[in-house]
């Protein structure tokens, strides 16, 4: 029997669908196919903004006719926004064809529920409140050789006024440490080349005490781990990026000196009324400390426009961080309103058009930074870790430490290898050059 994952938004979803993947393969379900030929078909969703739900939808519509045409075919639909309050019953309403709808804290009860599914012709519908226990014992389906997700904390515990992530997560859970430094050694022993450490907010690892190290300890443990690898984690939250952190990845090789640390906004009364924690200034200082100790560290972001009630010159300050701060790259939203959280009570709501153009703008300017950093490396030699094949451009592709996508040809197949590429030109976040091998 056949089965297709559809992912939605970010890593730890797309790690998620990892472990999914195995309870389907514990199920019978051995391999992966197309949609169209799939026995099982489990949407993992995201509800971090309107258009993520949006795609999840329109995409859930067109299964209706397979549905009808495939005897015996499964629809589960679980991830954020099968979480989401009241979201269950409106999928079910819209697409009554849905056999098992699940929920972030109990993906792993997926194989019963889908037993309970086999011995009854009602939907199975199962969310639970909390997570039960941190480990949930599954060996994922990797997908992503050579690189690996490894979770280290659960839930979120900070509440940006814009965000759903804390009403789908639940509150953070921490992983122990001795579970997280076992994980990551089996997968440097079995090849793979590049961990991230996933959670929401990495910095506040231990905010429960059930990991038994700080952060920077955590990191400092898995980076001491022997073996050729690169370690990165995500996400960062400013509040609370520390000296010691910033310590410990200048202390490792290992750890890739590239550090996602998203500021939002660039005003002072916009990340007050986000619940952000920091002003520009403080934020601006966290980056000061980072670059006196390891000036060549890439810094990325997220940024939000269009939040309620910025004004022109709101918005100007965050295009002026994105100069200050130098993003080597930053993702832009336009910020989406979230049932249940505090910034869709809030007033001052931005036109579209507002918020486009306020995103165009913001966009071109972090493009330009983009191409600079890129251009930084022309005429020089990067390690990049070889990840895929590119058939189109018949070019072998990897990142660097910085997360620039180097391209280049090559008669041997090098995935899963470190390589030393010369860097000829850039294009945007590209870089393209030649290996010797
Ligand atoms: N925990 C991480 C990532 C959260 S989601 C963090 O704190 O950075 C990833 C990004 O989505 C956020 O950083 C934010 O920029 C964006 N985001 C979250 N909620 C949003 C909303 N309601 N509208 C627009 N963008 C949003
Ligand atoms: Fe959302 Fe803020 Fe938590 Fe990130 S830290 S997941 S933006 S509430
Ligand atoms: Fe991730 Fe989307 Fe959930 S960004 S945590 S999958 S709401």
């Amino acid at each position: 029997m056949k089965y297709h994952i559809v992912t939605y938004g970010c890593q730890m979803n797309v790690h998620e669908s990892e472990k999914i993947a195995a309870i389907l393969r514990g199920k019978g379900y051995d391999r992966e196919s197309p949609l169209e030929e799939a026995d099982i078909i489990v949407f993992n969703t995201c509800c971090i903004r309107e258009n993520a739900e949006n795609h999840a939808f329109g995409n859930l519509g067109a299964l209706k006719k397979l549905k009808r045409e495939r005897k015996g075919l499964l629809v589960a639909v679980g991830g954020c926004m099968a979480q989401e309050a009241g979201k269950a019953e409106l999928l079910k309403e819209k697409f009554p064809f849905i056999d098992i709808v699940f929920g972030t804290h109990n993906l792993g009860e997926l194989g019963e529920l889908i037993d309970r599914k086999k011995g009854q012709k009602k939907a199975v519908i199962s969310l639970k409140e909390e997570r039960e226990a941190v480990e949930d014992g599954i060996e994922p389906v990797r997908t992503g050789f050579p690189g690996a997700f490894v979770n280290i904390t659960y839930g979120c515990n900070n509440f940006c006024s814009y965000c759903i992530v804390p009403y789908v997560r639940g509150r953070e859970v921490s992983r122990d440490f001795r579970e997280i430094v076992k994980e990551v050694e089996g997968l440097v022993r079995s090849g793979f080349r590049e961990i991230t450490l996933l959670g929401q907010n990495v910095n506040s690892y231990n905010s429960d005490g059930r990991g038994g190290l700080s952060f920077p300890e955590l990191l400092d443990a898995c980076a001491s781990i022997e073996g050729k690898f690169r370690l990165r984690f995500m996400t960062s939250h400013p509040k609370d990026f520390s000296e010691e952190l910033v310590r410990v990845v200048k202390k490792h090789d290992k750890i890739c000196n590239c550090l996602h640390l998203p500021a939002q906004s660039g005003s002072d009364r916009i990340l007050s009324l986000m619940n952000r924690k920091y002003t520009r200034a403080q934020y601006l200082d966290r980056v000061k400390m980072l670059r006196s100790a390891i000036p060549d560290c890439a810094l990325t972001s997220d940024l939000i426009v269009g939040f309620p009630s910025e004004t022109e010159e709101e918005f100007e300050e965050t295009v002026s961080l994105v100069r200050e701060a130098e993003f080597a790259s930053a993702f832009t939203f336009i910020y989406s309103p979230r049932t249940g959280t505090k910034a869709a009570q809030m007033p001052g709501r931005i036109d579209e058009e507002t918020a486009k153009r306020r995103i165009m703008k913001l966009i071109a300017e972090v493009n330009e930074n983009t191409r600079k950093c890129s251009e930084k490396f022309v005429g020089k030699t990067t390690e990049i870790l070889c990840e895929d094949y590119d058939p189109k451009k018949g070019l072998y592709l990897g990142r660097n430490e910085a997360g620039r996508m180097g391209y280049f040809a090559s008669e041997k197949n090098l995935i899963g290898e470190f390589v030393d590429l010369k860097v000829e030109r850039a294009n945007g976040v590209s870089l393209f050059g030649t290996v010797e091998n």
